[in-house]
Order: C-alpha cells, then sequence, then structure tokens
C-alpha cells in the first residue's frame, strides 16, 4: 500500500515527485507528502486527501539546481490518515518515507521516548527517522547510523531518508515491500513500481529484499546481507499510453471496454489451433504434481475458485482454494505433491506473498499467475504465466480477473493434455471456445445503454444478492464484489442453491437480486431457485440467453453454446452495472474510499 518516490539530481524536483506520486496515487491516497534538501535548505510540504491538494499547497514552490528529494502518497494503515501522520516523517534533520509495516515499532518508540524523544505522529514510521538520528548521535557516519537503523526494523518495508547531515544523498532500504531504482545520466530516482519513472529514466534496476545502500553522485551503492553487492541494470519501457484513459470517463470503464483485445493477448501464442502450449513451463514441470492448492486475495480469490472447477473437471487434478490471509495462520497441511499456485494481478499482495513464501518453505513448487512481470510474487515462485492485461489503473479490478480466468482455463487444458487426462474431442471444443472469448467481452452501445438507463431503479434498497450455481457461483461472489467496492452498497454473492438454506429469509421487493442464469450449466436448477424468491417478492434482475417471466429487470446475453463464453459475457454485464450505479450515485469510480490498488500490509 502506498507509493514512493525519490529522485537525486538537477532537474526541478517537485514536478518530478509529484508527476510520480500521481502514477501511484491509485496504491493509496489519504494524504500525500514531499520532502527537498537543495544545498542546506529543507523544505517540506503535506496535504491530506488527494495529490490536487498538495499540488494546490506547493503551487508557488520551485526548486534550482542540485537536490536530492523523496515523496510520498499514503493509505493509513497506524493512525487517522491527518497531515501529521502523511509521510515523509520529520526527526530534527532528516525525513524518512516508508511503505509496509514496522511490526516492532511500538518497543522502538518506546525505547527512544524513554531518551526524551518526542513523536508527533501515531505511524510506526516516524521511529525511523528517530531511530537513525539516535544512532547518528553516537556514530558520526551517516551512513553506519542508517546501516544500525535497517539493522534493528522488523516486518515488512521500502524505505528512502534524506538528511541534512549528508545533504547529496539518498539513503534507501528495501525488505519485504517492492522499490526499484531508475537512471538517466546523474539522475538517479527511486519507486515503488516503475509507471513513475518510465519516460524519465532509461534503465532500472529492481531491489532484492535485503538491499540497501546509498545513491549519491549520480551512482547507487549497493549492500546486502554479505557486504557490497555488484547488480546489473535493466533497460526500462517507455511505453506509457496503455497507462492514459484513452477518452474513457474513467479507468475502470477503459479496462472494462479493453478485456477483449487484452483477451486475444493473454491467448496469444497460447491457445494454437489443436494445442496449448505454455513456453514458461519447463518439460515435466507437473511431473510427481497430484494436487493444486491456489492462494489469493479479493478478485484474485474469485478467480481462483472459477478454476477449482476446471481443473478439476477438465485436468481431473485435485484443486484446493484458499484466502491467502486465512492459509497463512491456520497451520496447513502441505504435501511435496501439490503445486502451490498463487494469483495476484499486482504480484505484490502481502497476504499472498506470504503464503507463497510459507509452501516454499514447506518445500512446495510454486507458479504464480500475475499481472506484474518482476513483481515480488513472480520473483519469488519457481515459475510463473503473466496475464498480459496491461496496467490495470482502477481499484475495482476487471481485466485482471478476466485474464487471470483465461490462463487458468488454458492451464487447466495444459495440465490435462500434459497428464493425458483430456480428449482430443474436449480440447477442440474448449480451444473453440476460447477463440471466441474476445468477441463475448465486445461492449456493446445497446448493453452498456441498458445498464445505464437500468442503473437507476438500483440506487437504493437494503441489499444485492448475485446468485448463481458451479463456476457462475464464483461470477457472482466477483459481481457483489465489484458491486460493494465502488457503489458503498450491500451486496453478497451466494450459491443459488443455498439461498433457501437461510438468506431467503431477507427476501421482499427492496432485496434485490441478480441472478446468473446460465444456458449451458445446471438452468432449470437456477430457474427453480429464482422462482423462490420471486415468490417472496425479492426484485430479480435476470442475465441470460433464455427469456424468463418473472424477471423484473431482464439482460439478454448472446453466448449460449459453451460455459466460459457465457460466463465472459455475464462478467461484463456486472462489471458495466456496479460501473453505472457508482456513477449515478456520485462515487469516484477509479478511487472508491477506504481502498487502494495494491495491499501489501498484511
Ligand atoms: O493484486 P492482487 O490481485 O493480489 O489484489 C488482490 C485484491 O486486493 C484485489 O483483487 C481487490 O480485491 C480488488 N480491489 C478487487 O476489485
Amino acid at each position: 500500500m502506498c507509493g514512493i518516490v525519490g529522485y537525486l539530481g538537477l532537474n526541478e524536483k517537485k514536478e518530478i515527485l509529484l508527476d510520480g506520486l500521481q502514477e501511484l496515487e491509485y496504491r493509496g491516497y489519504d494524504s500525500a507528502g514531499i520532502a527537498v534538501i537543495e544545498g542546506n535548505t529543507l523544505h517540506n510540504f503535506k496535504a491530506i486527501g488527494k495529490l490536487k491538494n498538495l499540488r494546490e499547497k506547493t503551487k508557488n514552490y520551485a526548486t534550482k539546481g542540485f537536490g536530492v528529494s523523496i515523496g510520498h502518497t499514503r493509505w493509513a494503515t497506524h493512525g487517522k490518515p491527518t497531515e501529521l501522520n502523511a509521510h515523509p516523517h520529520l526527526g530534527q534533520y532528516s525525513y524518512v518515507v516508508h511503505n509496509g509495516i514496522i511490526e516492532n515499532y511500538q518497543s522502538l518508540k518506546e525505547e527512544l521516548q524513554s531518551k526524551g524523544v518526542t513523536f508527533l505522529s501515531q505511524t510506526d514510521t516516524e521511529t525511523i527517522v528517530h531511530l537513525f538520528e539516535a544512532n547518528h548521535t553516537h556514530n558520526k557516519n551517516v551512513f553506519s547510523a542508517f546501516e544500525e537503523t535497517i539493522e534493528r526494523l522488523e516486518g515488512a518495508y521500502a524505505t528512502l531518508l534524506i538528511t541534512e547531515a549528508d545533504s547529496d544523498t539518498i539513503y534507501f532500504a528495501k525488505h519485504g515491500s517492492p522499490m526499484l531504482v531508475g537512471f538517466h545520466g546523474d539522475d538517479v530516482y527511486f519507486a515503488s513500481s516503475d509507471t513513475p519513472i518510465i519516460g524519465k529514466a532509461t534503465a532500472v534496476y529492481y531491489l532484492d529484499d535485503g538491499d540497501y545502500g546509498y545513491a549519491s553522485k549520480g551512482k547507487l551503492h549497493l549492500f546486502d546481507a554479505n557486504g557490497a553487492k555488484a547488480f546489473t541494470k535493466q533497460a526500462l519501457t517507455t511505453d506509457k499510453i496503455s497507462a492514459q484513459k484513452d477518452g474513457y470517463r474513467f479507468f475502470m470503464e477503459k479496462e472494462i471496454y479493453e478485456q477483449s483485445n487484452v483477451m486475444t493477448d493473454t491467448m496469444m501464442g497460447r491457445v494454437l489451433d489443436d494445442t496449448i502450449r505454455l513456453d514458461e513451463l519447463e518439460k515435466d514441470f507437473f511431473k510427481d504434481i497430484t494436487a493444486i492448492k491456489i492462494c489469493a486475495c479479493g478478485t484474485s480469490y474469485h478467480s481462483a475458485l472459477t478454476s477449482a472447477y476446471l481443473f478439476e473437471r477438465i485436468a481431473k487434478v485435485r484443486c484446493d482454494i484458499e484466502i491467502a490471509s486465512e492459509f497463512r495462520y491456520k497451520e496447513p497441511l502441505l504435501t511435496k505433491d501439490t503445486l502451490f499456485i498463487t494469483i495476484s494481478q499486482s504480484g505484490e499482495t502481502a497476504d499472498t506473498l506470504e503464503a507463497l513464501k510459507m509452501a516454499k518453505r514447506a518445500g512446495l513448487k510454486s507458479l504464480s499467475i500475475c499481472n506484474v512481470d518482476n513483481s515480488s510474487i513472480v520473483r519469488e515462485s519457481d515459475a510463473s504465466i503473466l496475464t498480459r492485461a496491461g496496467i490495470e489503473k482502477g481499484v475495482a479490478s476487471t481485466k485482471a480477473f478476466a485474464t487471470q480466468t483465461m490462463v487458468l482455463w488454458i492451464l487447466s487444458l495444459y495440465i490435462g493434455q500434459e497428464k493425458k487426462t483430456l480428449s482430443k474431442e474436449t480440447l477442440e471444443t474448449e480451444i473453440n471456445a476460447m477463440i471466441h472469448t474476445p468477441k463475448a467481452l465486445i461492449v456493446s452501445d445497446t448493453l452498456h445503454e441498458k445498464l445505464h438507463r437500468l442503473s437507476k431503479r438500483y440506487l437504493h434498497g437494503h441489499g444485492f444478492f448475485f446468485i448463481g450455481r458451479d463456476i457462475f457461483f464464483p461470477l457472482a461472489l466477483e459481481g457483489a464484489l465489484k458491486l460493494k467496492e465502488i457503489s458503498y452498497m450491500h451486496a453478497e454473492g451466494y450459491p443459488a442453491g443455498e439461498m433457501k438454506h437461510g438468506p431467503i429469509a431477507l427476501a421482499d421487493s427492496e432485496l434485490f437480486t441478480i441472478a446468473l442464469m446460465p444456458k449451458t450449466m445446471h438452468y432449470d436448477k437456477i430457474k427453480s431457485n429464482v422462482e423462490e424468491l420471486s415468490a417472496r417478492d425479492a426484485t430479480i434482475c435476470a442475465i441470460s440467453p433464455l427469456p424468463f417471466d418473472l424477471a423484473d429487470d431482464f439482460i439478454q446475453t448472446h453466448y449460449d453454446s459453451h460455459p466460459m463464453l457465457e460466463f465472459f459475457e455475464m462478467m461484463v454485464v456486472t462489471q458495466l452495472l456496479a460501473l453505472e450505479i457508482s456513477v449515478r450515485l456520485g462515487n469516484d469510480v477509479d478511487m472508491p474510499r477506504n481502498l487502494a490498488k495494491s495491499v501489501t500490509v498484511e
């Protein structure tokens, strides 16, 4: 969570920091701040709320000449979103920004307070700067004082520190939270992901856990537990176009419309005429594997749930799904014949990353399905399959879910193919359906217009139930998550057949039921479940290729030949419905309250 940028060089620093933070704002937007040291002058600005507030506050400020600078956009973990709690945090003569959580901050804070240090904020981060200055008073070497500081930190962090005691240097450390260093001539950039430095830096180095050091005079001095460390820079991409809105009102809207195209990218080179190819996986990758366990969070968890049906039905491999934050503490029994799969859009989700580390410690082979190359989860995994969705900026995940689900579907066929549990006919049928997926994802004007009109009827009531069976149950969960994230209305996903075991008690005309009624999967069963709800006066919005008389609202879908095509077409409907309801309610679609795009805290 949160975003970090840093810059050392001659260029105007305020704009570099603010532009960089703008790229990271989706990661957290409770407050933002910057600190700059030029010569011996230190400037610091903070503002609560979105970055535009900080822009306003700094509009008369500009930097001149060489200097060092750090910036941060925050998603509150310790302490409320106030200016005092905003980063950068100040000591007597140093500033620090930090992502992650310092788990032992309370004991460090008490130790420092007992020596007379006054804390201004409620954050864990402030401990870093005071600890550094306390170390610096007895160890006049700034770098050694910084080293002593990070040695004492427990938890996950990526941190930058600037100090008047060494005013042309940025100190950095990374342990468990992402950070990279960009280079262009003598300019050095830091950031928690690469978007802020695209177009500025030309080469990049992705820091490893345990890396720390300092940047000075255009050079990076890198260390880890073994002392000085050599490193190799890589070229940094220059393509930022896909990160723009392209004329859509919201990133989420653009990303919904993009799904059809990105799906083609996801399949490219993998789905061939009569075979599935995954060059990412070594031959014999599945040798000795008899079961799959998948860990993920949120939307990625829903794509995992969908895939469990596919792995068992198509590949005939046992598959269990776990929410990563639950898995971590349940003392799971792990056996080495289990392939451990993690799914993550960002590749930085703390719970998923920690679950992966646990599985690795238990000796399991690991595979990640991820949208961000070089992310922590990708780097930690034995193998990874990228979803190729392009940058997803809307906090509410859309194209990431679609492409994850496609990769998992491809993987289920691949395993079936490798293990010879899949007939030629089934493979042909599945590939044929896959090839039609991009079409099923096209958003027609008629559909969007219809959902826009319908949305006005769903702005009140006491809640939504999204119901479905089989793979349409995880889709129901995902539809409900989308709606609640951006509309702030209560929505639940439920297995249609389970309503009669309790939730049906809630049914009345103010209970909105979004019924996923595919033709190709248990249509009669779900029809009965919806009839039961209709008989209790629930308001029914049916999504189906088959007309349904009892529906109060009906959205007709067109694909009715394969469950996955029905799945993807209905997915678009639920995404657009959530979007249009949120727009009508005047909510911030791309940055819904209390959320962040990448959840790098536990
Ligand atoms: O980056 P990840 O896929 O690991 O993120 C997991 C969840 O935080 C994420 O899917 C979240 O639920 C989305 N905001 C849902 O739209």
